[in-house]
């Protein structure tokens, strides 16, 4: 596997394998690399020949208060991870390069969908979608893949990048969890022993929502037992919208806190 710093010396191997008729794969990280990240690469490999990994912890999508300064970057850790994966080629692109002007991104082409921008984890992180577009679309832009693979476990940031981006073939990964049930996660890094054995509740409840065995609004009380509740929301999986006679997939979508960590997680049904 190689690694390459500049978007000069990524395109080079680019087009060298685009020569050769192959395909390109693409999975853009923060780093920060777990089981889940390798599942998207080796998902990312069953759908074309070469696969590019970037690492970027990317400014945009943190507000000011959030974790931008301490979020784990663990660049060795994770070199070593995805030496002895599918990966073929890992880009860890500096700032000037993704952002060569500004940190400005023009959200007047949302005017009309802004409730997908404001629902959900949009409530909490009004810039977040925006920042993960606008870095995504820049990636794109730089790596112009075929395919691109993203976890369902960020389920409106899945939503958002299928809707708003184009020429590149969104692939959906299902979510990987460890032993107990707790979505695999970077922020997961954050909990502590104590948090580590309450944490798997969230999952635990969810699955009671999908098996109707819980209504939402019990469903709240139980969850807030352990967690400081952000939202729990039952809708239409393709749409973000609330269930209708349309509805034909339902999302169980949760954010919760637990302690200063904030956990989200879904269960998608139908
Ligand atoms: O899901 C993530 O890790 C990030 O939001 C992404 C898609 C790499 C954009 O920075």
């Amino acid at each position: 596997m190689n690694t390459v710093t500049s978007i000069i010396d990524l395109q080079t191997t680019l087009n060298r394998w685009r020569a050769q008729g192959k395909s390109i794969g693409f999975v853009p990280t923060m780093g920060g690399l777990h089981k889940g990240h390798l599942s998207l690469i080796d998902i990312a490999k069953k759908n074309a020949n070469k696969v590019v990994v970037s690492i970027f912890v990317n400014p945009t999508q943190f507000a000011a208060h959030e974790d931008f300064d301490t979020y784990p970057r663990t660049i060795d850790a994770d070199l070593t991870t995805l030496s002895s994966s599918q990966t073929d080629l890992t880009f860890i692109p500096s700032a000037s390069d993704i952002y060569p002007n500004d940190l400005a991104f023009n959200q007047d082409e949302f005017i009309h969908d802004k409730y997908l921008f404001e629902i959900l984890c949009g409530k909490t992180r009004p810039h977040f979608f925006y920042g993960v577009l606008q870095v995504v679309r820049r990636l794109f832009d730089i790596v112009r893949p075929d395919i691109a693979v993203f976890g369902q476990k960020d389920y409106q940031q899945l939503h958002i990048i299928k809707r708003f981006t184009s020429g590149v073939k969104i692939i959906e990964a299902p979510i990987i969890r460890d032993s107990k049930g707790l979505a695999m996660s970077t922020r997961n890094q954050y909990l502590n022993e104590n948090e580590h054995k309450i944490a798997p509740q969230l999952y635990k409840t969810l699955t009671k929502i999908a098996q109707e065995k819980l209504d939402k609004k019990s469903a709240i009380q139980q969850l807030q037992i352990h967690f400081k509740l952000d939202y729990l929301e039952i809708l239409d999986a393709n749409t973000l919208k609330q269930i209708s006679n349309n509805t034909r997939k339902i999302a169980i979508l949760c954010a919760v806190f637990l302690g200063s960590t904030r956990l989200i997680d879904n269960i998608i049904k139908g």
